[in-house]
Protein backbone atom coordinates (compact mmCIF):
# COMPACT_ATOMS: atom_id res chain seq x y z
CA UNK A 1 0.00 0.00 0.00
CA UNK A 2 1.37 3.72 -0.15
CA UNK A 3 2.41 5.04 3.23
CA UNK A 4 3.92 8.69 3.80
CA UNK A 5 7.72 8.48 4.41
CA UNK A 6 7.29 9.39 8.19
CA UNK A 7 5.68 6.13 8.73
CA UNK A 8 8.41 4.82 6.95
CA UNK A 9 11.05 6.83 8.65
CA UNK A 10 9.64 5.77 11.98
CA UNK A 11 9.84 1.70 12.00
CA UNK A 12 13.28 2.49 10.05
CA UNK A 13 14.18 4.16 13.42
CA UNK A 14 13.01 1.72 15.46
CA UNK A 15 14.67 -0.81 13.88
CA UNK A 16 17.81 1.00 13.06
CA UNK A 17 17.83 0.15 9.24
CA UNK A 18 17.41 2.36 6.44
CA UNK A 19 14.94 3.06 3.91
CA UNK A 20 16.57 3.14 0.03
CA UNK A 21 14.88 5.60 -2.12
CA UNK A 22 15.21 4.91 -5.80
CA UNK A 23 14.94 7.56 -8.58
CA UNK A 24 12.05 6.32 -11.11
CA UNK A 25 11.82 7.85 -14.30
CA UNK A 26 9.32 5.63 -16.79
CA UNK A 27 7.64 2.02 -16.08
CA UNK A 28 10.30 -0.10 -16.51
CA UNK A 29 11.88 1.54 -13.52
CA UNK A 30 8.78 1.27 -11.07
CA UNK A 31 8.97 -1.83 -12.23
CA UNK A 32 12.12 -3.15 -10.93
CA UNK A 33 11.40 -1.19 -7.98
CA UNK A 34 8.09 -2.92 -6.86
CA UNK A 35 9.62 -6.53 -8.08
CA UNK A 36 13.03 -5.86 -5.78
CA UNK A 37 10.71 -4.61 -3.19
CA UNK A 38 8.57 -7.70 -2.81
CA UNK A 39 11.24 -9.81 -3.28
CA UNK A 40 12.75 -9.11 -0.14
CA UNK A 41 9.50 -7.75 1.49
CA UNK A 42 11.23 -4.58 2.24
CA UNK A 43 9.97 -0.84 2.69
CA UNK A 44 10.71 1.38 -0.59
CA UNK A 45 10.09 5.09 -1.59
CA UNK A 46 9.97 5.76 -5.20
CA UNK A 47 11.21 9.21 -6.02
CA UNK A 48 10.75 11.65 -8.95
CA UNK A 49 12.85 14.43 -9.89
CA UNK A 50 12.19 17.41 -11.41
CA UNK A 51 13.82 15.47 -14.54
CA UNK A 52 11.75 12.82 -14.13
CA UNK A 53 8.72 14.57 -13.85
CA UNK A 54 9.71 16.83 -17.28
CA UNK A 55 10.87 13.15 -18.89
CA UNK A 56 7.28 11.13 -18.35
CA UNK A 57 4.64 13.99 -16.45
CA UNK A 58 3.60 14.41 -13.20
CA UNK A 59 0.19 12.32 -14.59
CA UNK A 60 2.63 9.29 -15.89
CA UNK A 61 4.75 9.52 -12.97
CA UNK A 62 1.53 9.63 -10.02
CA UNK A 63 -0.52 7.03 -12.50
CA UNK A 64 2.66 4.82 -12.19
CA UNK A 65 3.81 4.57 -8.77
CA UNK A 66 0.65 4.78 -7.34
CA UNK A 67 -0.46 1.94 -9.54
CA UNK A 68 2.57 0.17 -7.82
CA UNK A 69 2.00 0.92 -4.75
CA UNK A 70 -2.06 0.49 -4.33
CA UNK A 71 -1.18 -2.83 -5.81
CA UNK A 72 1.50 -4.51 -3.02
CA UNK A 73 1.56 -5.64 0.09
CA UNK A 74 4.90 -3.69 0.61
CA UNK A 75 5.05 0.03 2.20
CA UNK A 76 5.82 2.55 -0.98
CA UNK A 77 5.86 6.41 -0.14
CA UNK A 78 5.82 8.35 -3.39
CA UNK A 79 8.23 11.40 -2.90
CA UNK A 80 9.26 14.09 -4.88
CA UNK A 81 12.85 14.41 -4.70
CA UNK A 82 14.83 17.80 -4.70
CA UNK A 83 11.76 19.69 -5.12
CA UNK A 84 13.00 23.90 -5.84
CA UNK A 85 9.32 25.33 -5.25
CA UNK A 86 6.48 26.28 -2.82
CA UNK A 87 4.17 25.29 -6.41
CA UNK A 88 6.02 22.63 -7.62
CA UNK A 89 5.87 20.60 -3.86
CA UNK A 90 1.96 21.79 -3.61
CA UNK A 91 1.06 20.44 -7.32
CA UNK A 92 3.11 16.79 -6.21
CA UNK A 93 1.13 17.09 -3.07
CA UNK A 94 -2.58 17.79 -4.69
CA UNK A 95 -1.44 14.80 -7.51
CA UNK A 96 -0.91 11.86 -4.72
CA UNK A 97 2.68 12.07 -3.77
CA UNK A 98 2.62 10.97 -0.17
CA UNK A 99 5.63 12.74 0.65
CA UNK A 100 7.91 15.87 -0.79
CA UNK A 101 11.39 16.99 -0.32
CA UNK A 102 11.55 20.71 -0.49
CA UNK A 103 15.17 21.30 -1.01
CA UNK A 104 15.96 25.08 -0.20
CA UNK A 105 20.04 24.76 -0.12
CA UNK A 106 20.96 27.07 -2.06
CA UNK A 107 18.98 29.54 0.23
CA UNK A 108 20.33 31.45 3.55
CA UNK A 109 19.44 29.45 6.57
CA UNK A 110 16.42 31.92 7.25
CA UNK A 111 14.69 31.74 3.67
CA UNK A 112 15.62 28.20 3.33
CA UNK A 113 13.54 27.71 7.53
CA UNK A 114 10.46 29.75 5.74
CA UNK A 115 10.32 28.06 2.37
CA UNK A 116 10.50 25.18 3.98
CA UNK A 117 7.71 25.66 6.77
CA UNK A 118 5.34 27.40 4.08
CA UNK A 119 5.65 23.73 1.92
CA UNK A 120 5.10 22.20 5.59
CA UNK A 121 1.87 24.06 6.93
CA UNK A 122 0.28 22.50 3.08
CA UNK A 123 1.99 19.24 3.61
CA UNK A 124 0.71 18.89 7.23
CA UNK A 125 -2.83 19.89 6.48
CA UNK A 126 -3.03 16.62 4.18
CA UNK A 127 -0.82 14.43 5.95
CA UNK A 128 1.72 14.65 3.72
CA UNK A 129 5.55 14.18 4.40
CA UNK A 130 8.26 16.71 4.30
CA UNK A 131 12.06 16.22 3.47
CA UNK A 132 14.55 19.57 3.96
CA UNK A 133 18.20 19.98 3.53
CA UNK A 134 20.77 21.72 4.92
CA UNK A 135 24.34 22.58 3.39
CA UNK A 136 25.20 21.59 0.16
CA UNK A 137 25.39 18.12 -1.52
CA UNK A 138 27.53 19.01 -4.87
CA UNK A 139 27.77 17.34 -8.07
CA UNK A 140 30.51 14.88 -8.52
CA UNK A 141 31.63 17.40 -10.98
CA UNK A 142 32.45 19.66 -7.91
CA UNK A 143 35.43 19.29 -6.18
CA UNK A 144 35.10 20.00 -2.98
CA UNK A 145 38.54 21.43 -0.68
CA UNK A 146 38.89 21.05 2.47
CA UNK A 147 38.86 24.54 3.39
CA UNK A 148 35.37 25.09 2.04
CA UNK A 149 34.25 21.89 3.70
CA UNK A 150 32.40 24.09 6.80
CA UNK A 151 31.42 26.27 3.96
CA UNK A 152 29.56 23.42 2.08
CA UNK A 153 29.00 20.26 4.61
CA UNK A 154 26.13 20.50 6.86
CA UNK A 155 26.73 22.59 10.08
CA UNK A 156 25.87 20.68 13.10
CA UNK A 157 24.22 23.89 15.14
CA UNK A 158 22.71 25.01 12.47
CA UNK A 159 20.88 21.40 11.75
CA UNK A 160 19.35 21.47 15.24
CA UNK A 161 18.22 25.43 14.88
CA UNK A 162 16.53 24.46 11.57
CA UNK A 163 14.96 21.28 12.88
CA UNK A 164 13.37 23.40 15.90
CA UNK A 165 12.65 26.20 13.86
CA UNK A 166 10.53 23.69 11.19
CA UNK A 167 10.18 20.11 12.93
CA UNK A 168 10.09 18.23 9.12
CA UNK A 169 9.94 14.56 8.30
CA UNK A 170 13.52 14.26 7.68
CA UNK A 171 16.72 15.82 7.12
CA UNK A 172 19.43 15.63 4.11
CA UNK A 173 22.77 16.42 5.58
CA UNK A 174 25.90 16.94 3.13
CA UNK A 175 28.47 14.99 4.91
CA UNK A 176 30.42 14.63 1.34
CA UNK A 177 28.70 12.72 -0.80
CA UNK A 178 28.02 13.83 -4.39
CA UNK A 179 25.41 13.39 -6.86
CA UNK A 180 26.45 11.35 -9.79
CA UNK A 181 29.45 8.62 -9.99
CA UNK A 182 32.26 9.35 -8.21
CA UNK A 183 35.69 9.97 -9.54
CA UNK A 184 38.26 8.74 -6.66
CA UNK A 185 36.89 7.09 -3.39
CA UNK A 186 34.55 9.55 -1.51
CA UNK A 187 35.40 10.83 1.95
CA UNK A 188 32.84 11.04 4.28
CA UNK A 189 32.43 13.46 7.05
CA UNK A 190 31.31 11.12 9.64
CA UNK A 191 32.40 12.79 12.83
CA UNK A 192 30.15 15.33 11.34
CA UNK A 193 27.37 13.47 10.73
CA UNK A 194 27.45 11.59 14.40
CA UNK A 195 27.45 15.76 15.73
CA UNK A 196 24.19 15.64 13.76
CA UNK A 197 22.57 13.21 14.68
CA UNK A 198 23.57 13.65 18.28
CA UNK A 199 21.85 17.39 18.07
CA UNK A 200 18.56 16.65 16.14
CA UNK A 201 16.35 14.29 16.67
CA UNK A 202 15.15 13.74 13.05
CA UNK A 203 16.14 10.71 10.74
CA UNK A 204 18.82 11.89 8.40
CA UNK A 205 18.74 11.63 4.71
CA UNK A 206 22.01 10.21 2.62
CA UNK A 207 21.81 11.26 -1.11
CA UNK A 208 24.11 10.88 -3.74
CA UNK A 209 24.84 7.12 -2.79
CA UNK A 210 25.67 5.44 -5.41
CA UNK A 211 29.39 4.74 -5.63
CA UNK A 212 29.87 4.94 -1.95
CA UNK A 213 31.49 2.10 -0.73
CA UNK A 214 29.02 -0.47 1.69
CA UNK A 215 31.19 -0.19 4.77
CA UNK A 216 30.53 3.47 4.76
CA UNK A 217 26.69 3.20 3.46
CA UNK A 218 26.83 0.41 6.59
CA UNK A 219 28.84 3.04 8.93
CA UNK A 220 26.17 5.97 8.33
CA UNK A 221 23.28 3.71 8.55
CA UNK A 222 24.58 2.86 11.90
CA UNK A 223 24.99 6.50 12.40
CA UNK A 224 21.56 6.98 12.15
CA UNK A 225 20.97 7.38 8.07
CA UNK A 226 17.34 6.25 7.48
CA UNK A 227 16.89 7.24 3.93
CA UNK A 228 19.18 6.56 1.44
CA UNK A 229 19.03 7.45 -2.21
CA UNK A 230 20.37 5.94 -5.05
CA UNK A 231 19.77 7.02 -8.77
CA UNK A 232 23.22 6.99 -10.93
CA UNK A 233 23.24 2.77 -9.97
CA UNK A 234 19.97 2.55 -11.69
CA UNK A 235 21.17 4.43 -14.56
CA UNK A 236 24.22 2.11 -14.82
CA UNK A 237 22.82 -1.38 -14.76
CA UNK A 238 19.90 -0.13 -16.74
CA UNK A 239 22.27 1.24 -19.72
CA UNK A 240 24.27 -1.71 -19.24
CA UNK A 241 21.87 -3.82 -20.05
CA UNK A 242 20.51 -2.44 -22.99
CA UNK A 243 24.26 -2.19 -24.06
CA UNK A 244 24.38 -6.03 -23.91
CA UNK A 245 21.58 -6.85 -25.94
CA UNK A 246 22.08 -4.35 -28.70
CA UNK A 247 26.00 -5.28 -28.76
CA UNK A 248 25.01 -9.21 -28.56
CA UNK A 249 21.77 -8.90 -31.39
CA UNK A 250 22.53 -5.84 -33.24
CA UNK A 251 19.11 -7.28 -34.81
CA UNK A 252 17.16 -7.25 -32.41
CA UNK A 253 14.17 -4.58 -32.58
CA UNK A 254 11.78 -5.46 -30.14
CA UNK A 255 12.12 -2.56 -27.57
CA UNK A 256 10.76 -5.71 -24.98
CA UNK A 257 13.55 -7.64 -25.49
CA UNK A 258 16.05 -4.46 -25.24
CA UNK A 259 14.41 -3.15 -21.71
CA UNK A 260 13.14 -6.26 -20.37
CA UNK A 261 17.52 -7.29 -19.10
CA UNK A 262 17.68 -3.80 -18.28
CA UNK A 263 14.91 -4.07 -16.10
CA UNK A 264 16.06 -7.21 -14.87
CA UNK A 265 19.84 -5.93 -14.20
CA UNK A 266 18.11 -2.55 -12.25
CA UNK A 267 15.88 -5.19 -10.02
CA UNK A 268 19.61 -7.07 -8.91
CA UNK A 269 20.80 -3.74 -8.01
CA UNK A 270 17.94 -2.71 -6.15
CA UNK A 271 17.83 -5.70 -4.11
CA UNK A 272 21.00 -5.66 -3.72
CA UNK A 273 21.14 -2.22 -1.71
CA UNK A 274 18.09 -3.28 0.10
CA UNK A 275 19.99 -5.80 1.41
CA UNK A 276 22.80 -3.66 2.35
CA UNK A 277 20.20 -1.13 4.02
CA UNK A 278 19.18 -4.01 6.63
CA UNK A 279 15.67 -3.00 4.86
CA UNK A 280 14.82 -6.84 3.81
CA UNK A 281 11.86 -8.31 5.52
CA UNK A 282 10.96 -5.18 7.17
CA UNK A 283 7.83 -4.78 5.20
O1 LIG B 1 19.34 14.21 -7.24
C1 LIG B 1 19.42 14.01 -8.45
C2 LIG B 1 18.86 12.76 -8.99
O2 LIG B 1 19.89 11.89 -9.38
C3 LIG B 1 17.92 13.07 -10.12
O3 LIG B 1 18.61 13.54 -11.24
O4 LIG B 1 17.40 15.61 -11.97
O5 LIG B 1 18.72 14.23 -13.60
O6 LIG B 1 16.55 13.38 -12.68
P1 LIG B 1 17.77 14.24 -12.44
P1 LIG C 1 23.10 9.28 -6.94
O1 LIG C 1 22.66 9.50 -8.35
O2 LIG C 1 24.53 9.67 -6.72
O3 LIG C 1 22.78 7.91 -6.48
O4 LIG C 1 22.23 10.30 -6.04
C1 LIG C 1 20.84 10.13 -5.99
C2 LIG C 1 20.17 11.20 -5.17
O5 LIG C 1 20.70 11.71 -4.21
C3 LIG C 1 18.80 11.59 -5.55
O6 LIG C 1 18.32 12.62 -4.75
ZN1 LIG D 1 19.76 14.01 -4.10
NA1 LIG E 1 26.92 9.41 -6.24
Amino acid sequence: PMVTLAELMAKAEEGKYAVGAFNCNNMEIVQAIIMAAEAERAPVVIQASQGAIKYAGLDYIVALARLAGDKTSVPVALHLDHGTSFEQCVQCISSGFTSVMIDGSKHALEDNIALTNRVLSVARAVGVSVEAELGKIGGTEDDIHVDEKDALFTDPEEARYFVDKTGVDALAVAIGTAHGQYKGRPELDFDRLAKIEQLVDVPLVLHGSSGVPDEDIRRAIEIGVRKVNIDTNLREAFTEGVREVISQKPNEIDPRKILGPAKERMSEIIREKIRLFGSSNKA
